[in-house]
C-alpha cells in the first residue's frame, strides 16, 4: 500500500520524540529553504527545521503502520484463495507489503525517532494509520478491488513522493513503487478473470466495487479546504500535488477501467465534464471518513488488537535476535583482542 494523504494529525506534536536541531541559526534556515527549492535532496545528517522533522516523522511512520495493517486484510483470503498460483501471488503481495513498511520505519528512524516509540504510538492508538485499513474483506472478489482500488490509488499519491525533498523517504518510495504496480496488476487480473466467468462471480466483482469505492475515493484525504497540513508539506516539497488533485487522478484513470471490466461505479454523480477534462464525481461522506480515522470504522478495533497481539506474539523472536547478535558482536570483539 498505502498512504492515504498522509498528514492526518495524530496526539501531541512532540510526542514521537524528534531529535531537536542544534544549528537553527537564520543562516541554517536559510541555506535549508535554497536546498530545497532547489530540488536537492535533504539527508539525515542536513540541518532541518523541527517542523519538518515532525512532519516526516508523522508521515513516514503513518505510511509504515499502513503498509504493515495492511496486511491484515489481505491475511485473511491466504487460507482461502481459489487456486494455488493465487495463493502464491497474494502471499508475495503481503509480504512485500511487510517489506514496504520495513523500509519505512528505517527511513524515519533516520530522523532519530526510534520503532519502538512509533510501534508503540500505533499500539496505544496515538499514531494514524489509512483508514482503508478499517473495512472488512467479504469475499475473494475483494482481494481483486484491494489490489485494483487500494493499490491503485496508493500509487497515484506514492509516485510524486519519489521527489520528496527527504532522500531516505524518496529513495525508500522508488523501490515500493514498482511493487505497488504489480500489485495493482494482479488486483485488477482478478477482477478481469471474475467478469469474465459466471453471472454470480460478476456479481461478486460488482458487489465488491460497491463496497470499496468510496473508502478508496476517501483514501486521498480531506479536501484542499480542510487539509491543515498541506501548505507546509507542499512548501517544503514532502508534497506535490494536493489531495483533490490526486483524487481526480485517480478517478480519471480508473473510470475506463471499471468500464473495461463492465462494472458500474457506485456514483451517480460521475460523469465526464468535457468542459473541465476530468470526470466530475458526487459528494463524499466526510463524516464516514473521520469516523474511521478517529477509530470507528467497521474493523478499527479488530485490526489494531490483531497488530498488538503479533507484536507480543513476536517478543521471543526480537529476543533471540538480540542475544544473537550481541554474542556476535562479543564473538567479533574477541577475535580483534
Ligand atoms: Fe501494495
Ligand atoms: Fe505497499
Amino acid at each position: 500500500m498505502y498512504t492515504q494523504s498522509m498528514d492526518l494529525p495524530q496526539g501531541q506534536p512532540g510526542e514521537l520524540r524528534a531529535v531537536p536541531a542544534d544549528a537553527a541559526s537564520a543562516d541554517a534556515e536559510a541555506r535549508f529553504d535554497e536546498r530545497v527549492a532547489a530540488d536537492r535532496k535533504v539527508e539525515p545528517q542536513d540541518w532541518m527545521p523541527d517542523a519538518y522533522r515532525r512532519t516526516l516523522v508523522r508521515q513516514i511512520s503513518q505510511h509504515a503502520h499502513s503498509e504493515v495493517v495492511g496486511m491484515l486484510p489481505e491475511g485473511n483470503w491466504v487460507t482461502r484463495a481459489p487456486s494455488l498460483e493465487r495463493k502464491a501471488i497474494l502471499l508475495a503481495k503481503i509480504q512485500d507489503e511487510g517489506g514496504h513498511g520495513l523500509y519505512l520505519y528505517a527511513a524515519a528512524e533516520t530522523l532519530g525517532t526510534s520503532r519502538d516509540q512509533m510501534i508503540a504510538a500505533l499500539h496505544s492508538g496515538k499514531a494514524k494509520y489509512s483508514s482503508i485499513f478499517n473495512y472488512p474483506t467479504l469475499t475473494w472478489a475483494d482481494m481483486g478491488a484491494i489490489g485494483w482500488l487500494v493499490d491503485g490509488a496508493a500509487i497515484m499519491n506514492q509516485i510524486p513522493l519519489c521527489r520528496c525533498s527527504y532522500g531516505p523517504y524518496a529513495r525508500a518510495m522508488i523501490r515500493i513503487c514498482k511493487e505497488e504496480s504489480f500489485h495493482q496488476r494482479q488486483g485488477f487480473d482478478i477482477m478481469l478473470a471474475l467478469c469474465r466467468g459466471t453471472p454470480e462471480q460478476k456479481a461478486m466483482a460488482q458487489d465488491a466495487l460497491d463496497r470499496w469505492w468510496w473508502p478508496v475515493v476517501m483514501m486521498f484525504g480531506p479536501s484542499d479546504a480542510d487539509s491543515i497540513h498541506s501548505a507546509h508539506t507542499m512548501k517544503w516539497g514532502i508534497k506535490r500535488i494536493s489531495n483533490d488533485e490526486l483524487r481526480q487522478k485517480f478517478i480519471d484513470a480508473t473510470v475506463p477501467q471499471a468500464e473495461l471490466l463492465g462494472l458500474t461505479i457506485p456514483d451517480p454523480d460521475l460523469k465526464w465534464n468535457a468542459e473541465r477534462g476530468h470526470y466530475d464525481h458526487g459528494p463524499i461522506d466526510w463524516d464516514e471518513f473521520w469516523r474511521t480515522v478517529n477509530g470507528n470504522g467497521p474493523c478499527n478495533r479488530e485490526r489494531l488488537a490483531a497488530r498488538v497481539r503479533a507484536h507480543e506474539k513476536g517478543e521471543w523472536v526480537r529476543e533471540a535476535a538480540l542475544a544473537h547478535a550481541a554474542k556476535a558482536r562479543a564473538r567479533a570483539a574477541k577475535a580483534a583482542a
